[in-house]
């Protein structure tokens, strides 16, 4: 796809046939796979394979908070740890939390904590622990969507899901989910969302790039109308599981009946 001018490189990230580097459309999102309940230890969990990013999220308690000073009498409080692991990029990581990790673990935690109704639990912690297994660009929002699926597993009642999703652009062309390639482009913007899907509230955003106004506008009508997607992906997984349970403890026929859409 690469075109040689001069000693310059230009990339194409859309072709004439409307087609980006991995195939895809501009406002098309990676595969999205969701599971739920996938560690027996933890009080809630989930999995999500977003494209190459792959994400486990676990979730313990409301429990009482330790060490007792940091414990709010008024309220829960959210510890969200995003850590990448050492084989997650291709320059192995060093295992120590990096600056990035723990700016994405406060920012993710804040807005988790919009979606909980952190007041009918004063004075406990909920522990929020994501591990990001492997990555190709937007493991934040892979790891927000997986999280908040693990919250509703661990029975924490929330005002809605929080759904991930990434907009920006790459060679002059908005685009829905960015790819490390897409993300890396000299024009490159993106903007990671999370977005409670029924409320239609923005929890978490952020913006690396430069735009105009129309295309910032063009951007958040597509994180909005495609964050729907990654809401009934969530949505369909936990069905899956609580149907599964709720029935017969029969998991086949549940999980047959949830892929067939009768489960409500
Ligand atoms: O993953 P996300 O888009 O939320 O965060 P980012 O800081 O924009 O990083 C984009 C991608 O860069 C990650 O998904 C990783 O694939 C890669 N990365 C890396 O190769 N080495 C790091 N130390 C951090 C990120």
């Amino acid at each position: 796809m690469a075109k040689k001018t001069g000693s310059e490189e230009t990339v194409t990230y859309v072709d004439k046939s409307g087609k980006r580097l991995d195939g895809r459309k501009a406002d098309e999102l990676r595969k999205i796979k969701v599971e739920v309940g996938v560690i027996p230890r933890a009080d809630g969990s989930a999995y999500v394979e977003w494209g190459q990013n792959k994400v486990l999220a676990s979730v313990y308690g409301p429990r009482e908070c330790l060490p007792k000073h940091l414990a709010n009498p008024y309220k829960a409080i959210v510890r969200y740890t995003y850590r990448m692991a050492a084989f997650s990029v291709p320059d192995r990581k060093n295992p120590k939390p990096g600056r990035r990790e723990i700016e994405i673990s406060k920012v993710s935690g804040e807005a988790l904590a919009r979606a909980i109704f952190l007041e009918r639990f004063p004075n406990t912690a909920i522990d929020v622990d994501v591990e990001i297994l492997d990555s190709n660009a937007g493991t934040r929002v892979a790891a927000l969507t997986a999280a908040s699926v693990a919250l509703a597993d661990a029975g924490i009642p929330m005002r809605d899901l929080v759904a991930g999703i990434g907009v920006g652009k790459a060679g002059g062309h908005l685009l829905v989910d960015l790819n490390k390639a897409e993300e890396d482009a000299p024009d490159a913007v993106d903007i990671p969302m999370a977005i409670l899907p029924n409320l239609g509230e923005v929890v978490l955003l952020q913006l690396d790039g430069l735009m105009t106004q129309k295309e910032w506008e063009e951007s958040q009508k597509l994180a909005f109308q495609h964050v729907k997607k990654v809401y009934e992906l969530q949505k369909e997984a936990l069905k899956k599981k609580y149907a599964v349970e709720g029935n017969s403890g029969d998991m086949e026929a549940g999980a047959r009946a949830a892929e067939e859409g009768v489960v409500e």
